[in-house]
């Protein structure tokens, strides 16, 4: 079938629309009709070199570049139409995608660790996972698809385990955003943070990803939580949402918390903002109480490899600096549950989503997020 998909076409390259060619589904492979996708900052990770590998390592998955590439993996739509072999999904499903896929089987997803399911190595770039076969292209030319998805195409051609089935009668729009940035960010106050009643958390960048993480640690009966994010209008919305003080750098926080916590600092310290640069981690652990837990979920440039941190202080406080993907829960367990906390109204996302665009205004809802105007964008399919 022909579609239609924003795609990337080299480094720094915009959004550009283009008709592109999608074989039958294969061996576990569904077609889905998009209804939205979201605009998540790790897109833009992809557009300026931070996503990419080195050349040898994108050899191992049968590509010299990660581009041409289908942008977008937050979204959420309608199964029109199963593969061979499909068992999970029916035409007429509602689904949301999950940028990490959960095959249910590999040691990791049968620990009930689905977020580090093995599949997800095969998710930078690459042909389907389920045959090794090429069903996208440009032209003569082959298409990666970002984490094995492309939300940003009027039909996405993905397998099984990287969709997750949603109630029908849940809201399509809240469902995209749920599908990556708030789950990411809710799972990493609550799931990988652990945050506990009483507790003071900061969370250092309000976008998407961060709006989850004050929600999350909201829900979790945090005492305080400090928003940190240097654009005012997004500290405010980060106040309507959970957030009980603001400010504009982790400097501001760190003169703002002793009096907060009678000096003793945040326990929890989240960092979201858009990108993750090692001269931000010691500052962020600085902002840590003794027994502090600081998690890092923001992405970095891929060959990052520099963090500045006194590894004095850090041990000598039993502090502690966590990773994260998909905010360490599962994205069959996590995408459901926030979808019932948002029809339950204890989950805001609507106030979250700052524009709605069409597939054609892609890339001016990036220049938007750059401009800082945007928490999320969103775009909306004609369905
Ligand atoms: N770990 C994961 O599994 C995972 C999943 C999804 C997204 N991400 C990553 O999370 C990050 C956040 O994503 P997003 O979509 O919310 O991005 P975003 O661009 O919507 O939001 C980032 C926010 O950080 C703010 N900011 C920038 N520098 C800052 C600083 N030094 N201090 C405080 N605030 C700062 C910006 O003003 C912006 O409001 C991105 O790096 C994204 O790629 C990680
Ligand atoms: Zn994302
Ligand atoms: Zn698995």
């Amino acid at each position: 079938m022909k579609t239609r998909a924003a795609v990337c076409t080299g480094l720094h390259e915009p959004w550009k629309v283009e008709e592109i060619e999608v074989a039958d589904p294969g061996p576990h492979e569904v077609v889905v009709q998009m209804a939205y996708a979201g605009m998540c900052h790790s897109d833009e990770h992809l557009r300026t070199g931070d996503i990419s590998a080195a050349p040898e390592v994108l050899g191992v998955f049968g590509v010299d570049s990660m581009f041409p590439i289908v942008g977008g993996h937050e979204g959420a739509g309608v199964v029109t139409r199963v593969g061979p072999g499909v068992d999970t999904l029916a035409e007429g499903d509602h689904v949301a995608m999950s940028f990490i896929p959960a095959c249910g089987h590999c040691f990791w997803c049968a620990s009930g660790r689905q977020y580090l399911c093995d599949l997800g190595m095969s998710t930078l770039a690459g042909p389907m996972m389920s045959d090794g076969q090429w069903r996208h292209h440009l032209g003569d030319q082959r298409l990666n698809r970002m984490t094995q998805l492309g939300t940003f195409s009027e039909q996405l051609l993905a397998h099984e385990a990287s969709l997750v089935k949603i109630d029908p009668g849940a809201s399509l729009k809240a469902a995209a955003l749920i599908s990556c940035g708030i789950s990411t960010g809710f799972g990493s106050a609550v799931d990988r943070a652990k945050v506990k009643p009483g507790e003071t958390v900061v969370v250092v960048g309000c976008g998407g990803v961060g709006s989850g993480a004050i929600q999350g640690a909201r829900l979790a009966g945090a005492r305080q939580i400090v928003a940190v994010d240097p654009l005012p209008f997004k500290v405010e919305r980060a106040k309507e949402i959970g957030a009980t003080h603001g400010a504009a750098s982790i400097l501001d926080a760190a003169f703002l918390l002793p009096e907060l916590t009678e000096g003793r600092m945040a326990d929890v310290v989240i960092l979201t903002p858009g990108v993750l640069t090692g001269d931000l981690v010691g500052p962020a652990v600085q902002l840590s109480s003794k027994d502090g837990r600081v998690v890092a979920t923001a992405i970095a440039p891929f060959n990052q490899e520099q963090v500045s941190l006194n590894l004095f202080n850090f041990a000598m406080f039993n502090q502690a600096l966590l990773g994260t993907v998909f905010g360490s829960c599962s994205p069959r367990v996590q995408i459901p549950n926030l979808l019932r906390l948002y029809q339950a109204g204890l989950l805001e996302i609507d106030k979250l989503i700052t524009n709605e665009y069409t597939l054609d205004e892609v890339q001016n809802g990036y220049d938007d997020l750059a401009a800082g105007t945007n928490i999320r964008g969103v775009v909306k399919f004609d369905v």
